[in-house]
């Protein structure tokens, strides 16, 4: 028998899909701490991963380890170096990572572009009939608008359907998908990172973290674009930089931002960005709806069945 440990909460579909199998025995780790990692992860065969970062000195006691199945597609939080050179396969879900996080991205649009919070406001402190006299400056339609979506993998893939579902015009930055694919899909494909930022009315970030990607957008970039541009940034934090954007927010370099995650998460008080009234904030919260949650629980637990059964699929492999 397997033992499997699940790191981190996850929803009980996937916990249920694995306490069901015969093969496995699982026991859930709630304490995240570097202490109790240390501690009680060397007995396990495999582990499933949500929050908690794995690094060498944590794995390097787990000498039965033979698998880590993420809870989600980013892997920053596992010592990869350290997995490749002691023969642990690292797996993501692959399936069920996707559909909410591009839905995320269209809720952070349609919430800037429609100003959501201040009319609501306005509503519940009984100021329905100065709407007619405000100036309508910062609110738009989304037809017709430029959207930039850098990185075009599973969450650009899905963004761009409904993007095209509000007649918005898509370009692509990814160097590593071709022309065919993007303009099969309705996009185009842009060369240069620059000239798409001198052109977007919304630039959308979709792309890993690495050290390719990291501060990816920052003040050399947002100073190509244009006043009423928008960045949404639902990836990882880093990718966009922090400091840069909320000076470039409060010098009307650019008008708006929607994050979901942050350099530092999660973000301490005293975070400039947490009072910047021009960006919209999530608590990296772009699976969390029930579905999704149920899904990727459902995927991590099959991945590690799978693994042990000898079935997994590439496409679930992280190759290291
Ligand atoms: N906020 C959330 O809850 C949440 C949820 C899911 C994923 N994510 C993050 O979003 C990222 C993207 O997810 P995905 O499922 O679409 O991943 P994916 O691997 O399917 O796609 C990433 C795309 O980025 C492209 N890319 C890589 N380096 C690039 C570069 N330098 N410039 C431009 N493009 C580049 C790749 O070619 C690929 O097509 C993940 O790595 C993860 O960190 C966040």
């Amino acid at each position: 028998m397997f033992k499997i440990g699940i790191i981190d909460k996850m929803n009980n579909k996937g916990i249920d899909l694995l306490k069901s199998n015969k093969g496995f025995s699982v026991d859930l780790i709630t304490d995240l701490s570097r202490e109790n990692l240390l501690k009680v992860l060397p007995k396990y065969d495999g582990v499933t991963l949500r929050r908690g970062f794995l690094d060498s000195e944590i794995l390097k006691d787990c000498k039965n380890l033979k698998v880590i199945a993420r809870h989600g597609v980013g892997y920053d939080n596992v010592d990869t170096k350290y997995c490749k050179e002691n023969n642990i396969t690292l797996l993501i879900t692959h399936d069920s990572t996707s559909t909410s996080p591009s839905e995320h991205i269209m809720f952070m649009i349609l919430n800037i572009y429609k100003g959501r919070e201040m009319f609501d406001r306005m509503v519940r402190d009984g100021k329905f009939s100065e709407a007619i006299h405000l100036d309508i400056d910062d609110n738009f339609e989304i037809f017709d608008k430029k959207i930039l979506i850098v990185g075009f993998g599973r969450i650009g893939k899905k963004l761009i359907k409904k993007c095209l579902g509000f007649d918005m015009q898509v370009y692509v930055y990814d160097p590593y998908v071709d022309e065919g694919t993007i303009k099969s899909l309705g996009g185009k494909k842009i060369t240069q990172l620059e000239s798409g930022l001198k052109d977007a009315d919304i630039v959308s970030m979709s792309v890993p973290l690495n050290k390719d990607t990291k501060n990816m957008i920052a003040n050399n970039q947002i100073s190509l674009m244009k006043k009423n541009a928008i960045i949404i940034n639902v990836s990882r934090g880093g990718v966009v930089n922090e400091k840069d954007l909320n000076d470039a927010l409060d010098r009307n370099i650019i008008s708006f931002a929607g994050l979901d995650v942050f350099e530092k998460e999660p973000p301490n008080l005293d975070n400039p960005l947490l009072k910047n009234k021009r960006i919209l904030l999530s608590p990296h919260s772009a699976t969390f709806t029930k579905e999704c949650l149920e899904n990727m629980s459902l995927e991590t637990a099959q991945n590690i069945i799978d693994f042990f059964y000898g079935k997994i699929e590439k496409v679930k492999i992280v190759n290291l």
